[in-house]
């Protein structure tokens, strides 16, 4: 994809579903009693990933113009499935039936791209077998194919090392067929649409908080299907923020944006930084936050970004740092050594792309520094088909001094979380 430089960006979007809690919504449907109807829903590669695994394992998902419909079968409903299931290039799906197929009476092998099968998985490997689950990565060296086993789960308490929802999603699945009580602590809360959704189909447990990130679940009675309303992706919105900040003259409104207070860290370091962001219509559905927000060109100063605030912004810190070099001062992003292991090094990866574009900006091994504000370039930057990096370029080259275009390559990778990206950002200019 070739890009060039925008004059202002003028228009209202409404951003796509929530990627998390759409393949939430397949999976708890599926596992459910009843029908389960999903408004909103994210049709991209990654959450396919996860219906077609739900079909090869039996259950009836109807795939209409506004909705879709999962046929659920109950917590023992899901049958052995053909062959292996291909989870592609998405982490979330993976992670998170591994912990549910370790409670299932059947063999099931979990692989996926060659991006996925470099992932760790030791995180969500070894406390499932600390349940008793017989799980194991097939080569030996910790990541996919996974060889999952029947096998009976107890409940216990379990700390994770690394805040990763995908972990404690896995476990708490798990913990759906466990003996007894389960319970999840996280070095820091991350984002809790799992146990949301969980509480709405009706299962006992009981969420973590900021000071107490534990999560509490108590298995043994059934879930129930109900409707879903899956808000718009806050780190699909992140990008057309990005673009409303720092291209000059822009006003762009988002509609219906998800704002759950573990997703919304970007919103807090961008207004610390002078972002001119303002929140209307805040309306809750089942548990989940939303807003539209009105984004206006911003004069903006350099941040520290770390600790904490951290996992509520993971995915955005590549589209941070590209903010962050028209900001005024030195930004330094820390404690994100996770960035290195997501569908790419995404540290490395941003590091050298806002190099080729002129950037001041130095790789550290949990994070990076920028200094800004500085114009960027043309150039050609690589992704390795990493969704999240096209689309935080894409943003940088609306910026590009020269003539010449920024060409993106293998921007194909937007249909992972964002299949209609460039149309919407077409659409503003
Ligand atoms: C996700 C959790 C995060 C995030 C990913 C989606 C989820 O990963 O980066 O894009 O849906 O649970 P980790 O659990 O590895 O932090």
């Amino acid at each position: 994809m070739k890009l060039s430089r925008a004059m202002e960006l003028k228009g209202e979007i409404k951003v796509p579903g929530d990627k998390s809690i759409s393949h939430r919504s397949i999976m708890l449907g599926a596992i459910a009693e009843g029908d389960t109807v999903i408004r909103g829903f994210l049709k991209s590669a990654d959450c396919n990933s996860t219906i077609k695994a739900f079909k090869a394992m039996g259950i009836e998902i109807e795939e209409e113009e506004d909705k879709i419909i999962v046929h659920g079968k109950g917590l023992h409903g899901l049958r052995a499935p053909a062959s292996y299931l291909d989870c592609g290039n998405s982490g979330t799906t993976i992670r998170i039936l591994s912990g549910l197929l370790s409670g299932q009476p059947f063999e099931s092998v979990l692989t996926g791209d060659s991006s996925i099968q470099k992932r760790p998985m030791r995180r969500v490997i070894e406390p499932l077998q600390q349940m008793g689950a017989k799980i194991e990565s097939m080569k030996g060296n910790g990541s996919a194919p996974l060889a999952v086993h029947p096998s009976s789960l107890k409940g216990m308490n379990l700390k994770t090392k690394v805040a990763s929802a995908q972990v404690k999603s896995a476990i708490l699945m798990a913990g759906l067929y466990a003996d007894g009580p389960v319970s999840v602590r996280e070095p820091i809360l991350s984002r809790n649409h799992t146990e949301i959704m969980l509480k709405s189909f009706g299962a006992k447990i009981s969420l973590g908080t900021v000071d107490d990130p534990t999560t509490v679940l108590e298995p043994g009675n059934a879930l129930e299907a109900r409707e879903i309303n899956v808000p718009g992706d806050i780190s699909s919105a992140a990008y057309f923020i990005a673009a409303g900040l720092i291209t000059p003259d822009s006003e762009i409104m988002l509609r219906n944006v998800g704002i759950n207070s573990t997703r919304d860290g970007i919103l807090r370091v961008l207004k610390e930084m002078g972002a001119d962001i303002s929140l209307f219509d805040i309306k809750e559905t089942a548990g989940e936050k939303c807003a539209d927000l009105l984004i206006k060109t911003s004069h903006l100063k350099a941040a520290n970004i770390g600790g904490e605030i951290i996992p509520s912004l993971i995915d955005e810190l590549p589209l941070l740092a590209v903010i962050a070099t028209q900001a005024e001062g030195t930004t330094v992003i820390k404690d994100a050594a996770e960035l290195k292991v997501k569908e790419s090094d995404r540290i490395a990866l941003t590091v050298n792309g806002l190099k080729a574009m002129g950037a001041d900006v130095t790789a550290a091994d949990d994070g990076m520094i920028i200094n800004g504000p500085t114009p960027l370039h043309h150039a050609k930057i690589a992704t390795m088909k990493d969704h999240r990096i096209a689309m935080s370029f894409s943003i940088a080259s609306l910026i590009n001094q020269d003539v010449q275009s920024v060409e993106i390559l293998d921007s194909g990778s937007v249909g992972i979380s964002y299949p209609m990206f460039y149309r919407d950002l077409d659409s503003l200019k």
